[in-house]
């Protein structure tokens, strides 16, 4: 069924999980999305980011998800907008049929992000969709990088809880040591489940996002690479901690580097083992396939979300 966030956060936040929300881009990363989620019994959010709209077409994009919603009545499934760089974009989603949007105002000062999420959330609400916004700067955090500097880059606790009190946004980005892509970390990787935790106790009915976190799972780099990629010292968040994050409080965690590398790898071991092959169903459905179960994978055992649909 198609709903919005509201009531899979309630229930992530009581019970202890995480809720995936994975980028959506044609219909075989589609299709491997719901496939897993209907196999794991989860919610799930369906993402696109302003170029993937640019890419797919938001007709075939919301017809797509409504073949989804048909297929599998049984599991909450929302659509929502990643990275709304602007008013008109969320405006766009929303009467189209989105269920959520964020608005992304971090690359704004503060009172500036505040006015811009304000103006969504006003419409957004008018016409029943939810709001998720954005606070801290989502850099990579480089071991390097003195004290200071990196603190300025998270998310700042006591500005967290007067930006959801002025701006009344449904869910919160916040940044804790995660980045987009494939290249998050040079040494260990590290999140800060202090501010989290910070966070947490000042705003304790706000939805906490984590983006930028992709496992850049080891096996699917691997394999791109064996099959003629070049994707050296990619690096991201380990499953533990991302288990870590989903039973403490984070209630949405956003993927996309994994479904590509898994696309990725799938298409290009075919394209190895089978040169002749040309037919573009005998090299997406095996991609498909991996998409699917790396979805599967991240909702039973890293986020929790099995059986919670
Ligand atoms: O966080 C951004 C997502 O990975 C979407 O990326 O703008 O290339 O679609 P994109
Ligand atoms: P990754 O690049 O870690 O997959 O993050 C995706 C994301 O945050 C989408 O908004
Ligand atoms: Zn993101």
């Amino acid at each position: 069924m198609l709903v919005t966030t509201k009531e899979m956060f309630e229930k992530s936040m009581k019970e202890g999980f995480a809720v995936g929300a994975f980028n959506i881009n044609n219909m075989e990363i589609m299709q491997a999305i719901v496939d897993a989620a209907h196999e794991a019994q989860s919610p799930v959010i369906l993402q696109a980011s302003s170029s993937a709209i640019k890419y797919a077409r938001i007709n075939y994009l919301m017809k797509l998800v409504e073949a989804a919603v048909e297929q599998y009545p049984e599991i909450p499934i929302a659509i929502h907008l990643d990275h709304g760089p602007d008013f008109e974009t969320a405006k766009m989603c929303i009467d189209n049929g989105f269920t959520s949007v964020m608005i992304d105002g971090s690359k704004y000062d503060f009172e500036e992000n505040v006015n811009l999420t304000k103006q969504v959330v006003n419409y957004a609400h008018s016409k029943g969709v939810v709001v998720e916004a954005e606070l801290g700067k989502l850099a990579g955090i480089e071991d390097d990088v003195n004290v200071e500097a990196s603190d300025a880059m998270y998310t700042d606790p006591a500005q967290a809880e007067e930006f959801v009190k002025r701006t009344g946004c449904d869910s919160l980005a916040i940044a804790i040591g995660t980045s987009h892509g494939a290249y998050k970390f040079k040494g260990e990787a590290k999140l800060r489940f202090d501010i989290l935790q910070e966070i947490k106790s000042r705003i304790p009915q706000t939805p906490i996002v984590l983006h930028g976190a992709s496992t850049v799972i080891p096996e699917l780099v691997e394999m791109c690479n064996k099959y003629g990629g070049n994707i050296p010292g990619a690096k991201g968040v380990p499953d533990e901690i991302l288990h870590q994050a989903s039973i403490s409080g984070v209630s949405k965690i956003n993927v996309d580097t994994d479904l590509r590398l898994a696309m990725t790898a799938g298409i290009r071991k075919v394209f190895v083992e089978e040169p002749s092959a040309f037919d573009p169903r005998k090299y997406l459905t095996p991609a498909r396939e991996l998409i699917k179960e790396t979805v599967k994978h991240k909702m039973v055992d890293v986020f929790c979300s099995a059986n919670k649909a």
